[in-house]
């Protein structure tokens, strides 16, 4: 059935609901999962006049390398996990837009599935549906699961 699994998460305990179905369905299917984190970088924003100041106040304590490394670390969370089932894994830490992300891994991996939680981080209960699984409901390049976490 499915080779190639990919799933997203956030580190949000909702988003591990949809993560572990990944890894239960990679092992009944023999398939590979690609745990996919995209972060988004500290960034500067536009002054009024057109100069770029950093947005990172000095008591800041994360650095881009501190957010990347978080990120790498939840994916290597995941695929210990993965692994203790007999699972492979990968993992994609990568930066930008969650949707824009998952799309591109599973086009690069050629993926069969992409599987997502149906809220993550901010679970606001008057939507039923997070911006990623609804972004990218509308572009996924393959089959969608979208487990209800909440
Ligand atoms: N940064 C991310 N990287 C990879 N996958 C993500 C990321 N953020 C969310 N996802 C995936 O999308 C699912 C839904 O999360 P989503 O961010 O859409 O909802 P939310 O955080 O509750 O609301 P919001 O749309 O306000 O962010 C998560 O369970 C996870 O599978
Ligand atoms: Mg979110």
């Amino acid at each position: 059935m499915y080779k190639h699994i990919v799933v997203g998460t956030d580190g949000s305990n909702r988003a591990s609901v949809a993560v572990d179905a990944a890894f239960e369905l990679a092992r009944l299917c023999g398939a590979t999962v690609h745990v996919v984190h995209a972060y988004r970088p500290l960034s500067t924003v536009p002054a009024a006049g057109g100069v770029e100041f950093g947005v990172v106040p000095v008591d800041v304590v994360k650095t881009n390398a501190d957010i990347r490394e978080d990120g790498e670390r939840l994916c290597r969370d995941a695929v210990g996990r993965a692994n203790e089932t007999g699972v492979r894994a990968e993992t994609h830490c990568v930066p930008g837009d969650p949707a824009d992300a998952l799309i591109k891994v599973a086009q690069d991996t050629d993926a069969d599935l992409l599987v997502l939680g149906n809220r993550g981080m901010e679970g606001v209960r008057r939507f039923v549906l997070g911006s990623v699984p609804n972004k990218v409901s509308h572009h996924a390049p393959c089959s969608l699961l979208i487990v209800r976490t909440t």
